[in-house]
């Protein structure tokens, strides 16, 4: 069973601001570079599946449950034209590694690459393995959670090749890091650590707040005072940090409006040719 099931009304936002930047990035490149990459660290199957539930009859009429097959960041990627040259797939999941094994039948010519394991591992044995000289590739980061450690971002970074598209989960931030404190045992303060690459978020993000009421001025109880527009900004404040350039991300909402994810386009390359022309890519894609 390779179904994969995920998404909601931003995916495919989410999923068609990476495909433009994709071709756009191919198109631009094609003249000056012979190898241009695409790494899908958190690549799923190729396809994305929606299904609507049945419903009974009662005062409307009832519906049959309905099935929709998008394409996923996979098929994606390899609909690009200018075409790239190798794409490598990573994914830790063995029956999502079979339907891209099927995907990559349906292409004989082109170089595809399936590793199958954790991303932070694969992404480390890949930059290990390459020369980076000469060449220029996009990854995409599209985790479920906080699965991207820093570490990895700082192996991204000195390849000084790549363009990063990072999704980061701000509901996930916002719910491990709890507002009691107290409620969050070790296992969550050190992935978050992990992710941001620095506790320093527990400064930034406590404290006890001043309150004054009838009772006069008193401090509350230490807790969580961040909110996503903070936990955002501290976010995108360690990556402007780690890579030379990162563009003001695009936040992606639920159906109700909430803020679920902030996408992030970092870019490694520090020579200003570089820069200029993802930042001008980058941003009329995001600001559109
Ligand atoms: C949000 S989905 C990616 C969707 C994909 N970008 C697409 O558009 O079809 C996240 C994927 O990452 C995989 N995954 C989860 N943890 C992983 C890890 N540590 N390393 C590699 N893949 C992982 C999951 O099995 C899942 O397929």
């Amino acid at each position: 069973m390779s179904d994969h099931e995920f998404g909601n009304v931003s995916t495919d936002l989410k999923l068609s601001l990476v495909e433009a930047y994709l071709r756009a990035f191919n198109t631009a490149l094609r003249p000056q570079f012979s190898e241009l990459w695409y790494i899908d660290a958190f690549a799923g199957t190729g396809e994305r599946v929606i299904k609507q539930n049945a419903t009974k009859a009662d005062l409307l009429p009832g519906v049959k449950e309905k099935i929709e097959r998008r394409r996923g960041s996979a098929q994606i990627a390899l609909d690009i034209v200018p075409a790239f040259d190798r794409i490598v797939f990573m994914e830790k999941k063995k029956s999502y590694c079979l339907a891209l094994e099927r995907l990559k039948s349906q292409y004989p010519g082109r170089r595809i690459d399936i590793v199958r394991g954790d991303a932070n591992v694969a992404i480390e044995a890949e930059i290990e393995a390459m020369k980076w000289v000469g060449k220029r590739a996009v990854m995409f980061l599209d985790p479920y959670g906080m699965a991207v450690n820093w570490s990895t971002l700082e192996r991204i970074r000195k390849t000084e090749a790549i363009d990063v598209w990072y999704l980061v989960s701000l509901a996930g931030l916002f719910r491990q890091a709890t507002k009691d404190p107290a409620r969050m045992d070790e296992k969550k303060r050190a992935a978050i650590t992990r992710m941001l690459g620095t506790d320093g978020w527990i400064e930034a993000w406590y404290n006890r707040p001043r309150k004054s009421d009838l009772l006069g001025e008193y401090d509350e109880a230490y807790q969580r005072v961040a909110d996503v527009e903070a936990i955002e900004k501290f976010v995108y404040d360690r990556l402007r940090g780690l890579f030379p350039k990162v563009l003001p991300p695009k936040r992606l909402k639920n159906a109700s409006g909430v803020p679920m994810f902030s996408l992030f386009l970092a870019i490694s390359n520090p020579a200003g040719k570089a820069i200029g022309l993802a930042t001008r890519i980058g941003n009329s894609i995001i600001k559109a």
